[in-house]
């Protein structure tokens, strides 16, 4: 048996961090995707080929075992096999059009093109569950997530998303996002854990932050549906406020959105931030320049398409 599936990797507009903190955050799937193909074999192993590593292993190591960034893969075809109750073993290998580590959801991408082509071996899966499974193997790397970056990559779109809830907005923007990557890979763990210190040692401060975060979400929603791209881009640059304060910026990511503002409606860090990439609202006619503008100083920057087809088995 063979099945083979692929998920859109993300940006987060808005409410990344305090999401996972109850704040609502507004987050886009991308025109970038992750392809995963999955194959029963005799041999009781998983073996996993990837541009980020190789494995070949027996089932009866534990995830919590294995020191790899293909754990959730192996994390994935562990439990799949067990639940089906399969004798033998699974082969995956992943193809990627996203950068990996730098905040566009390559790795919750990879959770759920995975849970997705693994299921599909056994019996056709629903999203409700793809995103059960992709949450679950995302833990085991980065054990605080709030599952608002599989959501968006299972479901595709612009979602709202609230303490594991949900709604896909029923919206096509129009709005271009340019995607500048400051190329510093970063750890989602390891920031995600610096910020739960920042509000442990500044309680009154977190809670007062994150009822801002919430009502910028608000004021965005109704912002986007407007398309007032002047008024979005002012709440993205108050959005960054907010994440400078957390303390997970940096010289690069400040040189870039500094420009970036210059330039277009609104910048801001997008995902756990600590390096990774900063998004700028654009119309159609300023898309171009921020572009070549990055371009000339050597720096990628890309313009992004919203996928409105999420995850897909094929
Ligand atoms: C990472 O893309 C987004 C964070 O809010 C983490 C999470 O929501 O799990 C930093």
């Amino acid at each position: 048996m063979k099945s083979s599936a692929s998920a859109p990797g993300k940006i987060i507009l808005l409410g990344e961090h305090f999401v996972i903190y109850g704040a609502r955050a507004i987050l886009c799937a991308i025109d970038r995707r992750v392809s995963i193909s999955a194959e029963t074999i005799p041999q009781r192993t998983i073996t996993i080929e990837s541009e980020i590593g190789k494995l070949s292993i027996k089932h009866d190591i534990e995830p919590t075992e294995l020191d790899s960034p293909l754990r959730p893969l192996y994390h994935l075809a562990r439990e799949i096999t067990k639940k089906y109750n399969h004798k033998g073993g699974i082969a995956i290998k992943v193809k990627s059009d996203i950068p990996a580590g730098v905040g566009l959801g390559s790795s919750s991408a990879c959770c759920v093109a995975g849970a997705a082509a693994i299921s599909a071996l056994f019996e056709e899966p629903d999203r409700q569950s793809i995103l059960r499974l992709a949450v679950e193997a995302e833990k085991t790397i980065h054990q605080n997530t709030s599952g608002a970056d599989c959501a968006v990559c299972t479901h595709g779109g612009v979602i709202e998303f609230k303490s594991d809830k949900f709604t896909k907005m029923d919206i096509v923007p129009d709005f271009k996002i340019a995607i500048v990557n400051s190329e510093i890979e970063h750890s989602t763990g390891d920031i995600v854990s610096h910020v739960k210190q920042f509000k442990k040692n500044n309680k009154r401060q977190f809670s007062e932050m994150l009822n801002k975060e919430d009502k910028l979400v608000n004021d965005a929603l109704l912002l986007i549906k407007k398309n007032d791209l002047a008024g979005l881009g002012r709440i993205m640059t108050e959005n960054q406020l907010l994440l400078d304060m957390l303390g997970i910026s940096n010289q690069t990511l400040k040189m870039i959105i500094r420009i970036a503002n210059e330039i277009s409606f609104g910048a801001k860090i997008t995902g756990a931030g600590g390096g990774g990439c900063i998004i700028a609202l654009n119309n159609h006619t300023k898309i171009g320049k921020i572009i070549d503008h990055f371009h000339k100083e050597g720096i990628e920057c890309f313009s992004t398409e919203i996928d409105f087809r999420g995850v897909n088995t094929f």
